[in-house]
């Protein structure tokens, strides 16, 4: 690459609008990049799907996040990032980062003595064991308590954050992991830093690790280390989704913190 590539964009996607927490964490610490997103709304929850259908579907977002010409891919997606990463990275001309790793290097920089912690995800991200594959190569005295919290992102998008069903559901998955006498908490999913508060509140002993702050902190650093930051491009963000849907813009609002202006629709596959 070169100096010039600085100023292309930076490609973000997810199997929804839950990868907007991750943008917008991106955005808040380099807000001068320039950023696509693809959010795959068509086709929506990839966290209950195959392995072999998630890679086809984030191969499908890679070529067309790549005809924008974009320097660099974040796959904001746990469930992508669980069960596509190398896929993607074999097909790439440009780096892609997942989140997986940025959630577990989140932990070390917290304390990397910790021996024991717990990680909530959507059954496909548990069931591919990339969690607990990247800890022990990262963090190799950790043990990890994994549990799949199939519940939550419907309950996250219908807005429900705060609502006695919210408490009841989260304790229904949580309160195994507090008799497990885990204080250290991976949010494995998109949608879950929504539910920080509630969490906190029912569990004030978990350490909650959110890894798209620490997924912008990577970013930052493989651009630099690459002297591909864009830090003086102007910063626009544009979005692409696969459909645009009623509840679209309530969706976008919950998870970027406002709406986004430019949105395009774009139909991938069949
Ligand atoms: N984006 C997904 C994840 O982070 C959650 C939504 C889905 O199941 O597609 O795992």
């Amino acid at each position: 690459m070169t100096q010039t590539d600085a100023h292309r964009p930076v490609g973000v996607f997810d199997s929804g609008l839950g990868g907007l927490t991750v943008l917008s964490a991106i955005h808040r610490r380099l807000p001068g990049e320039n950023l696509i997103y693809f959010g795959d709304t068509a086709r929506v929850p990839y966290g209950s799907k195959s392995k072999e259908t998630v890679i086809r579907y984030s191969l499908e977002i890679l070529e067309f996040l790549l005809t924008k010409n974009v320097k660099y891919v974040v796959a904001a997606c746990n469930t992508a990032s669980s069960l596509a990463l190398q896929e993607l990275r074999e097909r790439s001309p440009v780096p892609v980062l997942g989140v997986v790793e940025p959630g577990v290097l989140a932990l070390a920089r917290y304390d990397d003595t910790i021996d024991r912690a717990g990680v909530i995800a959507t059954r496909s991200t548990i069931r591919s064991g990339a969690y607990e594959k990247t800890a022990s190569r990262l963090l190799p005295s950790l043990s990890l308590f994994s549990k799949a919290c199939p519940m939550l992102v419907p309950m996250i998008e219908e807005g429900f954050l705060r609502k006695n069903i919210t408490e009841l559901i989260l304790r229904e998955y949580l309160d195994e992991i507090e008799r497990e006498g885990i204080r250290h908490l991976i949010l494995g999913c998109t949608h879950y830093p929504l539910l920080k508060e509630t969490i906190t509140r029912l569990y004030p002993q978990f350490n909650l690790i959110d890894s798209s702050e620490e997924t912008a902190v990577q970013l930052e650093q493989d651009l630099t280390e690459k002297k591909l930051t864009g830090e003086k491009n102007n910063g626009r963000v544009n979005l692409f989704v696969s459909d645009i849907t009623d509840s679209f813009r309530d969706m976008e609002k919950l998870f970027f913190g406002s709406a986004l202006h430019s949105v395009e629709k774009v139909v991938l596959g069949w």
